[in-house]
């Protein structure tokens, strides 16, 4: 297929538009370079710099380019980030998301995945969580990720859109290639920041809370290898049915504490990585743990590198690799 992945310069995309190329779908990444790195694109995919809201521009970049099908990974994804700058939310990720869509279906082009999150369900009520669990986000940037899902759900129906939506749980690691890995120019992630700590570049590590219901009194996350959720993108653009939106959990269904997190990363990197007990981070839901069985049964998807240590070794590799991340 032809695809354009929105966002193909960024952390999940980047790693997405190698898996694509190796399966021999003809790629176009369209990212206005507000978080994603040139670098990050392989040599021979086209590069489209442009913001989603330009809507001629995207309507003629999916003419041009003959594009089957839409990757949609372009988005603001940090939640305090999102509690103290809403209107940023709500203008990259709605505004923006419908933008694209409306070219989309003005251009004929009617297969998406979109990238929906876990934090789409806000405190979940069972865990491990099902996609039919309530979805009552608790911060701005759950609510945009929400509302896009239901612009798409109601597209489908009325417009024949066909789309499926990855609710991402905490996505972690680099390609294994050792080429693609996680870097914000604002980092906010536990993984990484416990790693920047093994490398000398921060004295410690904040445990945020630790005095939840869990089983060390941390949050619980279920961390996602990202060539693992590559390989669902991947898998995801064959399941597409016309007029129909499916919602699937990408997440292993194993929980780590983030105590557990911070072990691990001392095991694999031989570093102290000294944590100092903080309070709790507002708008941090104590466990999210996905219910797999949906993805499975309807992509064939099983996570490839579930361990924890598999996924904090490749993303160690890459850290020690690019210090200073990409060089953009
Ligand atoms: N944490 C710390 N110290 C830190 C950073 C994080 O203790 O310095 C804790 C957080 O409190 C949380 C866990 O580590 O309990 C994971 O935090 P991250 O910031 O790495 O990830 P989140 O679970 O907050 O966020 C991820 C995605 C978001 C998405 C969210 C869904 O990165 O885009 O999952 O809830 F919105």
């Amino acid at each position: 297929m032809r695809v354009l992945v929105t966002g193909g310069a960024g952390y999940i995309g980047s790693v997405t538009v190698a898996a694509l190329c190796r399966c021999g779908h003809e790629v176009v990444v369209l990212d206005n370079l507000s978080e994603g790195h040139r670098a990050a694109v392989p040599e021979g995919v086209p590069l489209v710099q442009r913001d989603l809201r330009d809507y001629a521009g995207v309507a003629e970049t999916l003419k041009h380019f003959g594009c089957d099908a839409v990757i949609h990974f372009a988005a603001s994804a940090l939640v305090a980030e999102s509690v103290a700058n809403p209107r940023k939310y709500y203008e990259n990720n709605v505004g923006a998301s419908l933008s694209l869509l409306a070219a989309m279906l003005d251009s004929g082009v009617r297969r998406l995945v979109f990238s929906s999150s876990a934090a789409t369900y806000g405190v979940p009520e069972v865990v491990p969580i099902p996609e039919d669990h309530p979805q009552r986000p608790i911060n701005p940037y759950g609510f945009t990720k929400y509302a896009v899902e239901q612009a798409i759900r109601d597209y489908a129906r009325a417009h024949g859109l066909g789309a499926v939506m990855l609710r991402y749980f905490n996505a972690a690691g680099a390609s294994l290639d050792g080429r693609l890995g996680e870097h914000h120019r604002h980092e906010t992630h536990l993984i990484p920041l416990v790693l920047q700590v093994a490398l000398g570049k921060r004295p410690h590590v904040q445990i945020f809370g630790t005095d939840y219901a869990t089983r060390d009194g941390t949050c619980v996350r279920d961390f996602v290898h990202v060539e693992d959720l590559a390989d669902a993108h991947v898998r995801a653009l064959d399941a597409i049915v016309p007029g129909h939106a499916l919602a699937l959990n990408c997440g292993t269904g194993r929980g780590y504490t983030v105590r557990e997190v911070i072990e691990t990363a001392r095991a694999v990197t031989g570093h102290e990585i000294p944590a100092v007990e903080a309070d709790r981070r507002p708008g941090d839901p104590p466990e999210l743990v996905a219910a797999v069985e949906r993805i499975r049964a309807e992509l064939g998807w099983e996570p490839r590198w579930p361990e924890l240590q598999q996924i904090i070794a490749s993303a160690w590799r890459w850290h020690r690799e690019h210090p200073n991340g990409y060089d953009d």
